[in-house]
């Protein structure tokens, strides 16, 4: 049988990384795991409890509330997917909004959340064979991962990419609010105290904004494929 592996994709916000793990999970056979979905989730729970609004953000309210809060992610065949559910309820497209991307990295600074959603997403990963997205994955969550990736992209490549995505989506938003928002979440999520993004020294970098989807895939496989074989 095949050699099992960790695959940790880190990097900024929109560069591709949720389609680039997902593609990547589907031709191995690995499990998916977007951390992204969990914190959002957490957000979304925040924000229906009133513990965070655009001006205001109730930290000890939310941390008492943390043992509150159950997240799964439950698989959807039909989209071959798993999807996240906070208390039951599924919740995939609400964490999705501009809403929700405008608060997160603020509850993500928060240190008890982030122990919270680490201690899970380090069980996802007992077995191997996962592939797993977010912003200290290669750092924090599997320092021992066979294969990191952190990517990057020209900020405005990312506004764009996240405005089709959106718009997609049926949401009404701007341009202008969309890259607003993502250079924003660059500032908060790489200057927070507790797992700040950072590229981990053992990270490949990869620089997606002139490269296909298509040929950034090819190119991962390849190195994935050499360390499950070797
Ligand atoms: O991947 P995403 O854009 O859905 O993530 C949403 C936010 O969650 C991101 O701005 C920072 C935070 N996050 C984090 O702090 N750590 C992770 N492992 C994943 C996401």
């Amino acid at each position: 049988m095949d050699k099992k592996i960790t695959i940790a994709i880190d990097g900024f916000s929109s560069t591709g990384k949720s389609t680039l793990a997902k593609q990547l999970a589907r031709q191995l056979g690995y499990v998916y795991v977007d951390t992204g979905a969990m914190y959002r989730a957490v957000t979304l729970y925040a924000m229906r409890n009133g513990f965070i609004t655009e001006g205001a953000f109730d930290r000890e309210g939310l941390i008492e509330s943390l043992d509150n809060i159950t997240l799964r992610f439950v698989y959807n065949p039909e989209l071959e997917l798993a999807e996240m559910f906070l208390n039951g309820e599924n919740v995939e497209k609400q964490i999705r909004t501009l809403e929700v991307s405008k608060l997160v990295s603020y509850v993500a600074e928060v240190h008890e959340v982030r122990v919270k959603l680490v201690e899970q997403q380090k069980h996802m990963g007992d077995h191997k064979g996962v592939v797993m997205d977010g912003r200290d994955i290669g750092t924090v969550v599997f320092p021992d991962a066979e294969l990191k990736i952190f990517m990057n992209s020209a900020p405005e490549v990312r506004a764009q990419r996240r405005f089709k995505e959106l718009t997609g989506l049926g949401q009404v938003v701007t341009y202008d609010d969309v890259y607003k928002n993502v250079v924003e979440r660059d500032h908060v999520d790489t200057h927070r105290k507790d797992s700040p993004l950072v590229k981990a020294d053992d990270a490949i970098e990869m620089d997606n904004s002139n490269i296909s989807k298509q040929e950034q895939l090819d190119k991962v496989l390849v190195l994935a494929k050499a360390l499950i074989d070797g």
